[in-house]
């Protein structure tokens, strides 16, 4: 909410004389979302030197953020914190020492953790990168964490070629839908692994027009002969947000010298490997976590190229943010409730609109 009227000057800058009410979704302590999160109104400083004052149109709500409230996370934030991780905002106004950035652009964090289900936020230039507005506000608030991730495990554990194949549980995941797609534009076969359910044949449908080739449920991936028959090659990289018999099923499709990258646990089971194809495949087992590679990459230019490619892709209309739905930003506490329960089969990833 802004308090005094915002009075436009030359090239498009916002008069700094303006303050500005954001409504943030807090924590103090750790806990349940919904016992512990509160919407909290607080006045922001004009933006000095290189801080930039940012209204933010769209934020998700992911896994890692609720992990993270939980105090189940790595990442551990000062208190009080404010919720989430990524976002699109647009820039309303620049400190003096601001060089890259000007009002009205749009910018997506480059830094994680900075907290970004709220209404308004002042955050440094080093911390954004401009995005083009011709992506769309659900593809640019969701792009710094699934899409990256798939992009990184298909890039950085085996070198892949057209006509390869990878396979992945949790196929229907933001992340897995992200892999389907980059899959699709590479030419790369992707298995996709899903828990059955009854509207089974229209989950199937949609990931197939997002660019998997084939989707199997649990049941289904044991008795099928999709790689026995020779049509199409063998894994030689596999995916893993589930663990437990999920894992270890994924793992034995694997090719002679496949990689199983684990990313996420979400049955809370260990990750449990057959002994065979341990052996006899020398498969090899990794993990991987999308906030270690930006912090060690923050700079780098293997990381503009990886933004530039996903946006590209964003831009062309053949990359879409995964199914979800906007939600105003009052109802944080149900969509965050509803983001992670124990059970699964949530379906969307919820998005926290602020564009208002
Ligand atoms: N390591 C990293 O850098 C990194 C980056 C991004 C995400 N992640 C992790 O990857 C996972 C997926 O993230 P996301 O944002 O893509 O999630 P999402 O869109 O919310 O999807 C969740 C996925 O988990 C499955 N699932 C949920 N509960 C389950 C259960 N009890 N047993 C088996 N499967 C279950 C869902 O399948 P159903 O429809 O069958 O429930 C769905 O495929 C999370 O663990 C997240 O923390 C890790």
């Amino acid at each position: 909410m802004l308090r005094r009227t915002l009075l436009p000057v030359k090239s498009a800058l916002w008069s700094r004389q303006m303050s500005v009410l954001a409504r943030s979704v807090k924590y103090t302590q750790h806990g349940e979302p919904q016992d512990v999160l509160e919407l909290v109104e607080s006045e922001l400083p004009d933006p000095k030197d290189k801080q930039v004052l940012v209204k933010i149109l769209a934020a998700p709500i992911n896994p890692a953020d609720i992990n993270t409230i939980q105090g189940k996370y790595p990442v551990k934030p000062k208190f009080p914190a404010v919720g989430g991780n990524e976002c699109v905002a647009k820039v309303l106004c620049v400190g003096e020492q601001v060089k890259d950035l000007k009002a009205g652009q749009h910018v997506i964090p480059l830094a994680t953790g900075l907290g970004t289900w709220t209404t308004h936020a002042v955050y440094n230039e080093d911390q954004l990168m401009a995005v083009s507005d011709k992506v769309g506000v659900a593809e640019a608030a969701t792009v710094t964490v699934n899409p990256c991730t798939a992009y990184r495990m298909l890039k950085d554990f085996v070198k892949l070629s057209p006509g390869d194949t990878v396979i992945q549980n949790g196929a229907n995941s933001a992340v897995g839908q992200a892999v389907h797609q980059l899959c699709r534009a590479w030419g790369i076969n992707s298995i996709g692994i899903v828990r059955d359910r009854p509207e089974i044949a229209d989950l199937k449908q949609m990931l197939q027009c997002l660019g998997a080739t084939a989707v199997l449920t649990e049941a289904e991936i044991r008795t099928s002969d999709i790689f026995k028959s020779g049509k199409m090659k063998k894994p030689r990289l596999a995916f893993n947000c589930v663990g437990g018999k999920s894992a270890t099923e994924v793992s034995r499709h694997l090719d002679h010298g496949g990689v199983l990258v684990t990313y996420g646990g979400m049955s809370r089971e260990p990750v449990t490997v057959a002994t065979g194809p341990l052996i006899f495949k020398d498969i090899a087992f990794r993990g991987f976590w999308m906030t270690r590679w930006s912090k060690e990459n923050y700079s780098s230019p293997e990381r503009s190229k990886m933004f530039k490619e996903i946006f590209d892709l964003m831009e062309q209309g053949k990359f879409v943010a995964p199914t979800h739905e906007m939600v105003p930003l009052k109802n944080f506490k149900d969509a965050a409730a509803a983001a992670l329960n124990f059970k699964g089969f949530t379906g969307k990833k919820y998005i926290l609109d602020m564009s208002e």
